[in-house]
Formats: structure tokens, C-alpha cells, sequence
């Protein structure tokens, strides 16, 4: 699922082309018409759902169109590349222990929006980004894989947003990979990698 760009959805179109992930992308749900990930779906040969959350009248309906629409995919992982709304407790209960979201820094810290911009305003040295698997909490469930990035005196939101996202390209593919060959496991709030 991708909202936007769409280049951590690239950087898995990539690695299963490369064949370091061994398994398929079934396809691509998003809730923007507008996400250049749908040209990056259709380049590679992967189903589009598109789902408009401007064309629906309540969050509810939104939440029951999408949820249709990743039943009909019969996805065994979700992965949440770049999705940009916060899910509801039903699509999550659905997929728990198979749904995992890329979050640029290294949680607990700056969950939500704009993380690298509430990483500068804190002044710390160290961020980065974590890939964990979607619970209840927003940014809250249990953490896969984490890859540090160090904050320079110089850095603004854009410099080092691109330093992350170098980062994220990397620590999605990877989780995914470790997923599809069934090495996380989940216990409490630790996952072991197997
Ligand atoms: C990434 O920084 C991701 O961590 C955050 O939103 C951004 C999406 O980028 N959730 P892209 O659409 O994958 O290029």
C-alpha cells in the first residue's frame, strides 16, 4: 500500500526482480489517484486497486472499500510502503502479525507525521528508520529492523530526509525478505529474527 512517491514500493519491485525476496507482489492498493506508485505498479506488471478516499462519504466506507480490496488480493504480508493514513482497527485485527509499515526514525521516537522534522526540532544526534509490524497504536507495534542515520549540524528536513530514505530503501526489502522466509517471530513486543 502507497500513497505517494512510491520509491520504498520501487525499492521492493526491485528486490523481487533481483530475487533477493523470494515471493510476488500481488498487487498495489492505494487511497490516491494521484500516487506515482501507480506507474511504477503498471510498469512492473502489477495489479492497481485504486481506492479514492476523496470519494467517500465517511471513514467507514473508505475502510470497508479497502478492506475489499485486500481480501481479493489474499496478501500473506501487507506492507505499508509509504501509506499515509492512519488504518482502522479492523483492517489491522485482520492482518495482525502480517501487515508492516517503513517509519522514517528510530521508534519509540517521533512517531506520526513528520518525523525527521521532529527529529531536528529535538536536536538529536542520531535518527533513522524502523520497519515494525502495524498494531493498534500508530507507529506503536513490534520492531523488526532499524538502520541508523547521523544528524549533521547542517542538515535540513529535505537533506536529511534523503539520508533516511536511502536507509528505508534498504531496511524494507529486508524485512520483507526475512518475512517471506518465515524468520520473524513475534513475542510480546520483541520479534526474533530467526
Ligand atoms: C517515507 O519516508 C516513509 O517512511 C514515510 O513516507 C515516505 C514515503 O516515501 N512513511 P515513498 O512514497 O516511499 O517515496
Amino acid at each position: 500500500m502507497a500513497s505517494g512517491r512510491g520509491s520504498n514500493f520501487q525499492a521492493i519491485i526491485d528486490a523481487l526482480k533481483r530475487g533477493t525476496i523470494l515471493g510476488i507482489c500481488v498487487g498495489l492498493v492505494t487511497d490516491n489517484p494521484d500516487s506515482y506508485a501507480i506507474e511504477r505498479a503498471k510498469e512492473a506488471g502489477i495489479p492497481v486497486s485504486i481506492i479514492d478516499f476523496a470519494g467517500f462519504e465517511t471513514r467507514d466506507l473508505y475502510e470497508k472499500a479497502l478492506l475489499e480490496a485486500l481480501r481479493k488480493l489474499c496478501p500473506d504480508l501487507v506492507v505499508l510502503a509509504g501509506y499515509m493514513r492512519i488504518l482502522g482497527n479492523e483492517v489491522v485485527s485482520e492482518y495482525s502479525g502480517k501487515m508492516i509499515n517503513i517509519h522514517p526514525a528510530l521508534l519509540p521516537s517521533f512517531a506520526g507525521l513528520h518525523a525527521q522534522r521532529q527529529a531536528l526540532q529535538h536536536g538529536v544526534k542520531i535518527t533513522g528508520c524502523t520497519v515494525h509490524f502495524v498494531n493498534e497504536t500508530l507507529d506503536g507495534g513490534p520492531i523488526i529492523l532499524q538502520r541508523s542515520v547521523r544528524v549533521m549540524d547542517d542538515d535540513d528536513e529535505d537533506a536529511l530526509s534523503q539520508r533516511i530514505l536511502i536507509q528505508e530503501h534498504i531496511a524494507l526489502p529486508e524485512a520483507i525478505r526475512l518475512f517471506c522466509e518465515d524468520r520473524l517471530t513475534i513475542e510480546g513486543r520483541k520479534v526474533r529474527i530467526n
